[in-house]
């Protein structure tokens, strides 16, 4: 739980995540990955890799470019409905997106209301610009995609993607054929996306550019749930804590009362908390999954459930991730558009499959990370998953002198093939556990005298910060255990 000043001061300092173009200024809404930054960010997505693929045997990641041609978009919806409330300022020229605005006025959320509501909001209470109390211009629809010419001439139009999503359905008939189809059939992509926010705020949380990891799987209700009922049925818990639409509060359920929702739905709101409570191991009562109203979600939505992370450095409980029950509006939307079959054949028929998407903010998932893991108090640490941590484990010489030095680096390069390993052989001892801890490193190996007698070390551990003595041989083995969870510190 962290100050967001303190977290975003011990990110710039140590080099995980600051603003981008810094030296001119910077710009909102850009921001860029430092050196530990960028190893936990390709930690994290390895891990969502290797979870969320590993939840269908006919499940492959696929990439696609950042640039869209416009009919793409323009059959995707994007054109006409992607869009937020802009209300501008006629003194002072600030813009602001008009449901914001009004939450930060009212306490309460405004995410439903369109031009025209805000518009009448506004007029009824007679509200001003919040910054210089100026007189409001009349509410319009901001399109948030950045436009580009694709081409010399400047004639063809296209846009930078403002999700992941599009590329990975126009690919659908192609894949597959390749891969001989097979159904129910998942297609990842982690990538950047790009929306031009009208205020972005709160450091990563809204982005003008950010990274998406998601899932799109593909099937037939009727004829494909077989497979996830079956997976259902072998759940190991179907307890989970969710805030239905209309509850007032989050209740822990089991998800066999939740039989209004169907149970290919069902499963994927279990792996989604599976993911949330034991991958990024969160604890709780610190996330949930919240349903969407129809006033809140996509017209295509069917179903709509957000992750949720309580983060204290941005103000209480924010979105990281949502599961969309998107039925066949993408391939139809697509095939309508492009005149290219998206249908499969299905018993002599030919139908359309349906979607359902498991959709990840990157950056928000790094952030509510460093949020829920920053510790203060007698020493700053950060709790992180061992797994994805910049380093999981640094080597120390006790002393530069006497053979130490060499052994340790002996050690670290030993280490190194099978592990992200840190040397570090400067300053006292004291100063590099409080280095390794501000950067969550979680376990801490000191090579001393003994060292040299009995081929033994020093293994420290980061939330406890007790050590125990392990032979050189045995390290590789028990680090792999403690990483992987197999075996806990012996304390
Ligand atoms: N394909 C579905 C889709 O794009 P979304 O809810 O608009 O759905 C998915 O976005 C995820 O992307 C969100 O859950 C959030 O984590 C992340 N996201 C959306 N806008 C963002 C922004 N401006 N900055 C950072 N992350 C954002």
């Amino acid at each position: 739980m962290a100050d967001k000043e303190e977290l975003e001061s011990v990110c710039k300092r140590r080099g995980f995540v600051w603003q981008s173009s810094e030296i001119y200024g910077g710009e909102a809404g850009f921001y860029d990955y430092g050196h530990l930054g960028a190893r936990l960010r390709d930690n994290w997505e390895r891990m969502w890799k290797d979870y969320f693929l590993g939840l269908g045997e006919h499940y492959h990641m696929i990439y696609t470019p950042n640039i869209l041609p416009h009919r793409v978009l323009e059959a995707s919806g994007h054109v006409d409905h992607f869009s937020d409330v802009l209300v501008g300022c006629k003194r002072c020229g600030n813009s602001h997106r008009g449901d914001h605005f009004l939450e930060d006025i009212t306490g309460e959320s405004a995410e439903w209301m369109g031009k025209n509501e805000i518009a009448s909001f506004i007029k009824e209470n007679k509200i001003t610009c919040p910054d210089c109390r100026g007189e409001l211009s009349e509410p319009e629809n901001f399109n948030m995609m950045f436009q580009v010419d694709i081409g010399p001439k400047g004639d063809r139009k296209g846009f930078l993607r403002p999700e992941t999503a599009q590329g990975t359905y126009m690919n659908f008939p192609r894949e597959y054929r390749a891969l001989r189809r097979k159904m129910p059939l998942g297609l990842a992509t982690v990538g950047s996306a790009f929306r031009n926010e009208i205020s972005p705020r709160q450091g990563v949380y809204r982005l003008r550019e950010f990274r998406q990891a998601e899932l799109q799987i593909f099937f037939i209700p009727e004829h494909h749930s077989e497979e996830f009922e079956e997976a259902y049925d072998n759940l190991t818990s179907k307890q989970l804590s969710l805030l239905r639409a209309g509850w007032e509060e989050v209740r822990s359920v089991s998800l066999d009362d939740l039989d209004d929702l169907p149970k290919f739905y069902r499963y994927h709101l279990a792996k989604m908390f599976e993911f949330y409570s034991e991958k990024m191991e969160l604890s709780k009562d610190r996330f949930r999954l919240r349903e969407l109203s129809d006033d809140e979600k996509a017209f295509y939505n069917r179903i709509h459930f957000d992750v949720e992370v309580n983060m204290e450095s941005l103000g209480g409980w924010k979105e990281v991730a949502g599961l969309h029950y998107r039925g066949d509006y993408d391939l139809t939307q697509h095939q309508d558009a492009s005149g290219q079959k998206m249908n499969i054949p299905i018993e002599g028929d030919r139908k359309i499959p349906h979607v359902i998407e498991l959709s990840f903010g990157v950056d928000r998932n790094i952030w509510a990370l460093l949020d829920l893991g920053y510790r203060t108090g007698e020493r700053d640490w950060i709790d992180l998953p061992d797994y994805i941590s910049p380093y999981q484990v640094a080597v120390f010489p006790l002393v530069k002198k006497d053979g130490l030095l060499e052994k340790s680096r002996e050690i670290f390069e030993y280490l190194e093939s099978s592990f992200n390993a840190f040397w570090d052989k400067s300053g006292s001892i004291g100063k590099r556990y409080a280095r390794q801890d501000e950067i969550g490193t979680p376990y801490c190996v000191t090579v001393d005298y003994d060292t040299l007698e009995d081929d033994t070390v020093t293994i420290r551990e980061i939330s406890s910060t007790n050590q125990i003595r392990l032979k050189v041989s045995d390290l590789k083995k028990e680090l792999q255990d403690y990483i992987n969870k197999e075996k806990e510190f012996q304390r």
